[in-house]
């Protein structure tokens, strides 16, 4: 290998699922501002694409709605790409009129969270996604094809590793750019997570991967690791560990960002990322939602600069009396 490949080895870039899958899980819904101010935050740390919101029912996904006007106020800069979720031809369409950079579609490995989630089978939301493909790529507008349920689902039980390399395959051929590995309720170790990669692997270059691993069993950042021995350098993540699906029950929050970028740091990989602003705005946008930072990260960077406050505001032994 040279030096040019090793250097892009060790590039990994970040998909930031914060305020859209994070949010959408969440219990408190933040106002427009609030959700633009997170947005912004996340920008300004590094993170150069970002999944602002999703275009799917409001009655199904209150935390959504609005996504129009939040794409609308958005600062728009030539680094950052902002995504937005579609379930059907009317998503596409708000998708396309609020200037979209990215869409993401989204099918499951497994019929019963495919029909909890948007109503119809597997093999129906294919039908109805390659017209869109077709449609958003016509204008420029990448396809994102996320695949759900990659290790388990909460109705049909386990996937085998060939079924997910199957639906992959098929994703891609519709014209998706990349397709995102969903462990969706977070089960998988890197026990079942490397057997699922390497069936995938076989049929899909590593360039054409994401992987989107929920934490709700605490392997979220153990199971990065065997994507990345195999070559995956797209990661997605949620600052402050935000979230989970709402059709998807128990799960929670994607793997903080805030892990991804310490581990990414610490394994000398560069991910673009200022870690202390990422960390800043993780614990600012858990006081937002009032409930705790879900990144261990985050709460350590957060409580040594409260230290450090602390010691500071202090008078000094050297300072005179007035
Ligand atoms: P439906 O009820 O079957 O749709 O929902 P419909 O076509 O019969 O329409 C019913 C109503 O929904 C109508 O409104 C439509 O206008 C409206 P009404 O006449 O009753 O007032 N509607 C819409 N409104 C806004 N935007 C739209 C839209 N489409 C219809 N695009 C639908 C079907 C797919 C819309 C619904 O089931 C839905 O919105 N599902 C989305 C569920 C969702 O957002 N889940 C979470 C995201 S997926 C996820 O988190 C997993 C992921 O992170 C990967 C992983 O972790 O594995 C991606
Ligand atoms: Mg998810």
């Amino acid at each position: 290998m040279n030096r040019a490949q090793e250097n892009r080895d060790d590039k990994v870039s970040l998909v930031e699922m914060g305020p859209r899958d994070g949010l959408q899980n969440e219990a408190a819904t933040l106002s427009l501002v609030q959700r633009l101010e997170l947005i912004a935050r996340l920008a300004e740390s590094g993170l150069q694409r970002i999944e602002v919101g999703a275009f799917v029912s409001p009655k199904k996904v209150p935390q959504m709605a609005d996504s129009a006007a939040l794409f609308d106020a958005l600062p728009r800069k030539v680094a950052t790409r902002y995504g937005a979720l579609v379930p059907n031809l009317q998503g596409l369409q708000a998708a396309i009129a609020a200037r979209a950079d990215e869409i993401g579609l989204f099918t499951a490995c497994s019929d019963g969270f495919t029909r909890a989630n948007i109503g119809i089978s597997v093999e129906e939301s294919l039908v109805r996604f390659a017209p869109l493909v077709q449609e958003a790529r016509s204008l420029g507008i990448k396809v994102r094809g996320y695949l759900s349920t990659v290790i388990a689902c909460p109705f049909d039980g386990p996937t085998r590793p060939k079924r997910v390399a199957a639906m992959a395959e098929r994703l891609l051929d519709l014209g998706c750019h990349e397709i995102s590995l969903g462990d969706t309720i977070g089960v998988g170790t890197p026990g079942t997570v490397a057997p699922m990669l390497d069936a995938v692997l076989h049929e899909i270059p590593a360039g054409r991967l994401a992987v989107h691993f929920h934490d709700t069993y605490g392997q979220g950042l153990a199971n990065l690791l065997p994507a990345l021995e195999r070559g995956i350098r797209t990661i997605d993540s949620s600052v402050a560990g935000l979230g989970g699906c709402p059709y998807a029950p128990g799960a929670s929050g994607n793997v903080a960002s805030e892990e991804v970028v310490y581990l990414l740091h610490g394994l000398g990989m560069s991910t673009g990322v200022d870690l202390d602003k990422l960390a800043a705005t993780g614990q600012w946008v858990s006081e937002q939602l009032g409930r705790p930072n879900g990144s261990r990260v985050g709460r350590a960077l957060h409580a040594n600069a409260e230290r450090l406050r602390t010691r500071l505001c202090q008078p000094s032994p050297h300072s005179s009396p007035h």
